[in-house]
């Protein structure tokens, strides 16, 4: 069986505080990318996984792997699973490739095990596993609150094309929301404007109301970010915005085949580039 774990791009992230069990509260916009890993997956008598494509450890700590195991224990399934997973995501991006791998096990095995849990206990399973997770479950533009496990799907957007660009290296998420603990005056992005514009699939007014209150704390860290966002404005991006904790800035263009001649600009020995556009709903 062949599932698609496909990366997402935060067109806005808003921290509003920290909670008592040390997560912040975030009102976020996520919005799947046609970029994806592929997560094949086979009857085995134990779990086992295979990693290609990134130096990604394939142990029981990879989070496919523990994606499988929890799903298996939750539902006293005998069985195993051999997973195979195909990296095209970026390790330490931003753009939720972990999530993703760990949302397309969960899927995938649903229907092979034929456990047939609905979309409340696997986004259950999935929250225990990583903040994104439920998220990357759905799929498609998705409002997402709490730590990010609680997902209010929206209208899909157009098709408009994205730009992906990496530094090589990557973020500690972690070490970011700490750093971001630090700032005096943090500053919150216009979290209603941008649902109005993604409500009424208005691409000039999402690109318009980007927003991400991560950026400036990765930025300090790493100004090679400025220079990437100046890069992917000049290359004709409507709107730029970094992903998520970071490091990976995108770009959005009215159709993909802008986003794809955009890619041509951007120095492809300094960075990681991709074009790709956004993607619609995995499930529902
Ligand atoms: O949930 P996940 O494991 O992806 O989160 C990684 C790290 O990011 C957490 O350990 C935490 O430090 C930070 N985080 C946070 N608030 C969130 C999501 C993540 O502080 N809402």
């Amino acid at each position: 069986m062949l599932v698609k774990a496909h990366a997402k791009i935060n067109l806005l992230l808003d921290v509003s505080g920290i909670r008592p069990d040390g997560y912040h509260e975030l009102t976020t916009l996520m919005q799947t990318l046609s970029l994806c890993d592929d997560v094949l997956l086979e009857p085995a008598p134990e779990i086992n996984l295979a990693v290609e494509g990134s130096g990604l450890t394939a142990g029981p700590e990879n989070l496919a792997w523990r994606a499988a195991g929890l799903l298996r224990q939750r539902t006293g399934y005998r069985g195993g699973a051999g997973i195979r997973l195909i990296k095209r995501i970026p390790l330490a991006a931003g753009l939720a490739g972990g999530s993703a791998d760990a949302a397309a096990v969960l899927l995938g095995l649903n229907k092979m095990w034929r456990l047939d849990l609905g979309m409340r206990d696997l986004s259950q399973l999935g929250a225990e596993l990583g903040s994104d997770v439920p998220f990357c479950l759905w799929g498609g533009t998705a409002l997402c609150r709490g730590r990010g496990e609680l997902v209010t799907p929206l209208p899909a957007l157009p098709p408009a094309g994205v730009l992906l660009v990496k530094p090589h290296f990557g973020v500690s998420t972690a070490d970011v929301y700490r750093r971001y603990d630090a700032l005096p005056d943090p500053g919150h992005p216009d979290s209603r404007r941008m649902l109005t514009a993604v409500e009424n699939a208005d691409l000039s007014g999402v690109a318009k109301n980007l927003g991400n209150s991560l950026e400036r704390v990765t930025l300090a860290m790493h100004p090679e970010i400025g220079l990437i966002k100046d890069a992917v404005a000049a290359a004709g991006a409507t709107g730029v915005l970094m992903s998520g904790s970071g490091p990976t800035v995108f770009g959005l263009f009215p159709d993909p085949p802008s986003a794809v001649r955009a890619a041509g600009r951007i120095k492809k020995d300094e960075y990681w580039v991709r074009a790709c556009r956004i993607y619609g709903r995995n499930y529902g």
